[in-house]
């Protein structure tokens, strides 16, 4: 077919394209190790991913709630509501065995509100002074909320257990991962490529779980 059939038959209404739009996703987080790894691992399904640092002004949220799931849940209701898009929350944290669960649902503030990566490390490792590697068990938990401006929601959850190791090594990925030790890799998650990290992480599990369930909203076949 020529152009200028092509052209005509459009215009008549005897062809028709389907172009399938890049369905938007709101990422609800400025953390840039997290956005980084959730772009990796939601890779293929046809989405446009926004993180809340791609906008200007965009209101803050408190994080009061008491569990992973309280703050995910409360995230992505907020989030969607503002800019009326499909939205993914991500709350998570490292929770250690003989700190009763700490830092927990407090990870990103345990050396105080505005702590950094760094102060939060030392302060662990001074929590940690003196005991051994055997009781230094610990996991990282994950949870994913994902919001429908039309009210439909869903949860997934992920755990990766490791120790806190007695110094920082590696210098990939964030947060808590240059003390994080994965035994049955003599590494750190701090030495991981993105791709391998997300592999066997906390975050990278409860993305996996969550793809079927995002390609449902999305309104595909699955
Ligand atoms: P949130 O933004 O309240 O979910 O805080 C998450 C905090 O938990 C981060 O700031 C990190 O301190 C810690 N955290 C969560 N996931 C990871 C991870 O994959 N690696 C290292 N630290 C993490």
């Amino acid at each position: 077919m020529s152009l200028r059939e092509f052209r005509k038959n459009l215009w008549k209404g005897r062809v028709r394209i389907n172009i399938r739009e890049k369905l938007e996703l709101i990422v609800a987080t400025r953390n840039r190790g997290k956005i980084r790894e959730i772009r990796e691992a939601l890779k293929g399904l046809g989405l446009r991913l926004y993180a809340l640092s791609d906008f200007d002004e965009i209101p803050e949220i408190e994080e009061d709630g008491k569990s992973f799931t309280e703050n995910a849940l409360k995230k992505a209701r907020f989030y969607s509501k503002i800019f009326g898009k499909l939205t993914l929350a991500d709350d998570s944290g490292l929770e250690v065995e003989r700190l009763k669960g700490m830092p927990g649902i407090y990870s990103a503030r345990y050396a105080g509100e505005r702590a950094s990566n760094r102060e939060n490390n030392q302060k662990l490792l001074k929590e940690m002074e003196g005991i051994p590697l055997s009781k230094r068990r610990a996991r990282f938990k994950c949870v994913m909320a994902l919001v429908s401006p039309d009210g439909k929601e869903a949860i997934t959850e992920g755990t990766c257990q490791g120790r806190i190791g007695m110094r920082q090594t590696g210098k990939r990925g964030f947060g808590y991962d240059p003390l994080f030790i994965l035994p049955e890799y003599g590494k750190t998650m701090a030495q991981l490529p993105l791709k391998e990290k997300n592999r066997i992480s906390h975050r990278g599990k409860a993305l996996r779980k969550l793809r079927k369930t995002l390609r449902t909203f999305m309104g595909m076949v699955v």
